[in-house]
């Protein structure tokens, strides 16, 4: 049997349109636009409106996503979405994108890897398109962190932002995509970045919401340290593990958490900046969203083109870091332009048609009898 490769068809990204400002900061809490730009280069982040969530925002940027690919929803195989700041703890969140987008033969989870989300997801996608025979995944890295950000933290509050970025991966006989993933794990830092409540230790109740476990917790010193160091070597050993060198790679496209981090992982890498994808200045961290995020903008500015070698890295909490690498494909040729965004209605009134069915098996059967 011919190798089979996961190649990256379909791309797109939703972000909201409200923006916060350095200088809206300093409104807030006790910090100054050129404290804030001299240590992270983060100049604004997007914040959702209250009818935006993590779901509709990834729905979005899937839909766009699809079109590139001109892929119909209902050919999904499977839909990961990989959140930290879910729509709930259960169901996933990808569930619900499904249900949006009417990916009815997909099947769907989230995955939680924190910012190196979308990496593992990635790298899981494409390993089951190369070994499990699936033809078409969707992958999906969504957050709206500002609900689960204190904005009364100046540490935290003014690096995290919202939005959602999705590739479509499919299959393929022809050489391209995804070649090689780097996926690693150090619980021992879990404490350097969490969110404490809301789990099985710190159940939702008054007290835990008084002590602010709702929210982000972080060292930022050792998060820094962490990061600069592990971005450095999950980039030599995705490269190094298809035999290339650096001087392969056309760009980097890593996590944007914070410019400084990414300059020294360049420096450790011995890789030119013009060569490293970096938007964080317009959307601050948004976690597993911000590396299909960047990559939307590197191509739209004609940065990543069919051919190129690219790197994806990212780093969060877990600890958890990871890198892939990727030829770049683009989309499959295609004879007939498919409209996914139409199926949006389609998908709606299948979605209201399987309420409807259930609540009148409800009634024809007794609610809540079981035999
Ligand atoms: N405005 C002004 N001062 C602030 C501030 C803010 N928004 N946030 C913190 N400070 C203060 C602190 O209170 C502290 O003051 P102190 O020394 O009197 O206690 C000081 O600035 C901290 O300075 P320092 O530790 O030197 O800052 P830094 O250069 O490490 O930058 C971060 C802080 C958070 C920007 C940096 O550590 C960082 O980016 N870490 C990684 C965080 C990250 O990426 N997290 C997400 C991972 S996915």
């Amino acid at each position: 049997m011919s190798p089979r490769y996961a190649h990256i068809t379909g791309w797109g990204m939703a972000v909201p349109e409200k923006r916060l400002t350095n200088e809206d900061l300093e409104k807030m809490v006790d910090t100054s636009d050129e404290w804030i730009v001299s240590r992270t280069g983060i100049r604004e982040r997007r914040i959702a409106s209250a009818d935006q969530s993590t779901a509709t925002l990834a729905a979005e940027a899937a839909m766009r996503a699809l079109g590139v690919a001109n892929l119909h929803p209902a050919d999904l195989d499977l839909i990961i979405v990989s959140t930290s700041s879910p729509e709930h703890i259960f169901p996933a969140t990808a569930c619900l994108v499904q249900d949006q987008i009417g990916a009815v033969k997909a099947g769907a989870f989230d995955l939680l890897a924190a910012c190196t989300g979308f990496i593992f997801a990635l790298n899981l996608a494409a390993n089951m398109i190369k070994t499990d025979g699936i033809s078409n995944a969707l992958v999906i890295g969504s957050e709206t962190l500002s609900r689960i950000v204190n904005w009364k933290d100046r540490n935290t509050c003014i690096l995290f932002g919202d939005g959602a970025g999705a590739f479509v991966l499919q299959a393929s006989d022809e050489p391209g995509g995804i070649y090689t993933g780097v996926m690693r794990s150090d619980g021992s830092g879990g404490d350097l970045l969490s969110l404490p409540g809301g789990g099985s230790k710190y159940p939702t109740c008054l007290q835990s919401v008084y002590d602010g476990l709702h929210y982000i917790h972080m060292n930022g010193r050792e998060v820094f340290r962490f990061a600069t160091r592990v971005m450095t070597d999950a980039t030599q050993e995705a490269v190094a593990a298809a035999n290339l060198t650096m001087d392969d790679i056309q760009l980097i496209i890593p996590h944007q958490a914070n410019r400084r981090i990414i300059e020294a992982a360049a420096r450790g890498l011995d890789f030119p900046m013009d060569k490293v994808m970096i938007n964080v200045d317009r959307y601050g961290n948004t976690s597993t969203a911000s590396i299909p995020i960047a990559t939307c903008e590197a191509i739209e500015q004609g940065r990543l083109k069919a051919g190129d070698w690219t790197v994806f890295v990212g780093f969060g909490a877990g600890l958890t870091w990871g890198a892939t690498l990727a030829r770049w494909s683009g989309p499959f040729p295609v004879r007939r332009k498919l409209k996914p965004r139409r199926y949006r209605w389609l998908a709606r009134l299948r979605s209201i048609l399987a309420r409807l069915r259930r609540h009148l098996e409800g009634l024809i059967w007794g609610r809540g009898k079981t035999a």
